[in-house]
Order: structure tokens, then C-alpha cells, then sequence
């Protein structure tokens, strides 16, 4: 418990102790965010806001959030925003929290598109908008869809779609996959769920216990989603149109040997910024 008396210094104090206790690496920091959250006061900020005694309902709403970092809840999704490509995305708690990793996914997309591309664009599994959204922030003429299974996921996406001002050139819809859609489109961009079923319950605590099941778990050997979306791809692009999707760790082989099989030719592999295999660029034809 934060004892009567505490100054907001002090509480930052505690509650970094209380997290750095139970493994949490960025404690500090994450602290700071929490105290933030909980008061609307920064107890980083020299001065006055540092030594603010704290009322019963402040120390109350700290102990809250700092009991749910304790159970490995991501900051992300205690402050319900993540940060993407320089863009802010309300994320709900259908919402993969957009991972750095994906940049490589964005990264391959942009260099298919020139800046004044009027593309259409199919985002498989948009979840909170990640990736369309990215993308349309660096390509003003192009307008994309957004496809997602997860009804409540779509809502945040179209939140995110007014608030960055993108929504007249993006449009979301429930489905799965490609499924009953038309098209054509210049581009498909996915970074399905990829983690074998199996491996899905021995991630690190923050991601199996609080990303949605329904965004990481790829069936029994990771590659369902890969099976489905090239299996029906061609149908729904232009000629010459390309996939771009996102993979885990080692899946290279079996995604290209996924996409060959369904007639997609490799063109692009792009690392992460750990240096890892990340994104695949494929050709229709
Ligand atoms: C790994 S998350 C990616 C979210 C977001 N695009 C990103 O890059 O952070 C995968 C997304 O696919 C969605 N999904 C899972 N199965 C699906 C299906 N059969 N059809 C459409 N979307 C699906 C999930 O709800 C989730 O939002």
C-alpha cells in the first residue's frame, strides 16, 4: 500500500521498486507512465508536480494500475494506446499491440508503392489498423481495405482511421480472409497469426496472457493463415499485383514454399531490426 504522506517522487519511487520486484524490466520508466496515467501529474518534471502529496483517490487508482503491471499487463494496454510508425493507435483488448517487428512488413509495402500510388490495398488481419493505416500515412492518393474477424478489433480500427484523418480512403470489414471479397487490388499486406498452437502458452507472460488468442495462434505448425490467404490471393488481385506479409522466426521456407505452390513468386525478403528474416514480397504469376 502507498502510505498517507506520499509525495508523487515517492510514488514513483515505490511503485518502480514494486515492479523491478517482480521482473519488470523498464521499471522506472513504466512507472512513470503509470503515476502519470493515475494522477495527470509527470513526476519526472522538476519542481512542484515531484513533490505533490497525494490524495486517498490518487494512491488508490496508483495501487490499481500497478496491480495490473503485476499481473503482466502490457503499459500499452493499461493506457489502451500504442505507439506505430510515428502514429498514435487506440488499441481495445481485441487489438494485437503493434510490435516493432512489423515496421519491415510497412517497409516492404512503401517500396511497392510510389509516393503518388493510387493503389487499392487489402489488409488481412488489420486488427487496430497497424498496417493499412501506416501505410495510407505515406501514401496520400492510395485507399486501402481492412479486414479483420474480430468485430471489436474493427472498431478500433475505424477510431484509428478518424483520428489520424485517414477514414475517407480506409474501410473496414468483418470476415475472414479474402472470403466473399471481389476486389481487384494492387496489394495484399498481412501479418497474420503466426505462433504454432503449442507455443502459444510459453510466450512471455505479457503476450500469452494478454494479446487476443484469435491474433497469435497459427494453427498447429504457424502457417494456417499463410495455407488460406494464397490459396484465394490471385482471385482478388490485379495482374502483376504483389502479397507482402509478415512472418516468425524461421518461416521462411515454408511460407515461399506455401505462396509457390499457389503460383506467388518470391521477390523480397526484408530483416527486422534485429537482423531477423521479417517480411516476404511475392509477385502474382
Ligand atoms: C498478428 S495480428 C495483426 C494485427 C495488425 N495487423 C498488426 O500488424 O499489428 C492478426 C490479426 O488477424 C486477425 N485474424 C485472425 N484470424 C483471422 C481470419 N481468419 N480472418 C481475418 N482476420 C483474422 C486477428 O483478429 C488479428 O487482428
Amino acid at each position: 500500500m502507498i502510505p498517507s504522506g506520499t509525495n508523487l517522487a515517492m510514488a514513483r519511487r515505490l511503485a518502480a521498486e514494486r515492479l523491478a520486484a517482480a521482473g519488470i524490466e523498464a521499471a522506472a520508466s513504466e512507472a512513470r507512465i503509470l503515476l502519470r496515467l493515475a494522477t495527470g501529474l509527470d513526476p519526472a518534471l522538476p519542481g512542484a508536480a515531484a513533490g505533490t502529496c497525494l490524495d486517498p483517490a490518487q494512491r488508490d487508482r496508483i495501487e490499481a494500475l500497478i496491480a495490473r503491471r503485476l499481473t503482466r499487463e502490457p503499459v500499452a494496454r493499461i493506457i489502451g494506446t500504442g505507439a506505430f510508425h510515428g502514429l498514435d493507435l487506440a488499441l481495445n483488448a481485441a487489438c494485437l499491440i503493434p510490435r516493432d517487428d512489423t515496421e519491415a512488413l510497412v517497409a516492404a509495402a512503401l517500396d511497392l508503392l510510389p509516393a503518388d500510388a493510387q493503389a487499392r490495398i487489402l489488409d488481412l488481419g488489420v486488427g487496430p489498423g497497424t498496417v493499412l493505416l501506416a501505410i495510407l500515412s505515406e501514401r496520400p492518393e492510395a485507399s486501402g481495405l481492412g479486414i479483420d474477424l474480430s468485430a471489436q478489433a474493427l472498431a478500433a480500427a475505424r477510431d484509428n482511421a478518424r483520428a489520424l484523418a485517414l477514414a475517407d480512403r480506409a474501410a473496414f470489414a468483418e470476415g475472414r480472409w479474402t472470403e466473399g471479397l471481389d476486389g481487384p487490388f494492387d496489394l495484399i499486406v498481412s501479418n497474420p497469426p503466426y505462433i504454432p498452437s503449442a507455443d502459444c502458452d510459453g510466450l512471455e507472460p505479457e503476450v500469452a496472457l494478454h494479446d487476443p488468442r484469435l491474433a497469435l495462434d497459427g494453427g498447429a505448425d504457424g502457417l494456417d493463415a499463410y495455407r488460406a490467404i494464397f490459396a484465394d490471393a490471385g482471385r482478388v488481385l490485379v495482374p502483376g499485383g504483389h502479397v507482402a506479409v509478415e512472418i516468425g522466426i524461421g518461416q521462411a521456407p515454408d511460407v515461399a514454399g506455401i505462396a509457390r505452390a499457389c503460383r506467388f513468386r518470391l521477390t523480397r525478403l526484408i530483416s527486422d531490426l534485429s537482423g531477423i528474416p521479417r517480411a516476404l514480397v511475392f509477385a502474382a504469376g
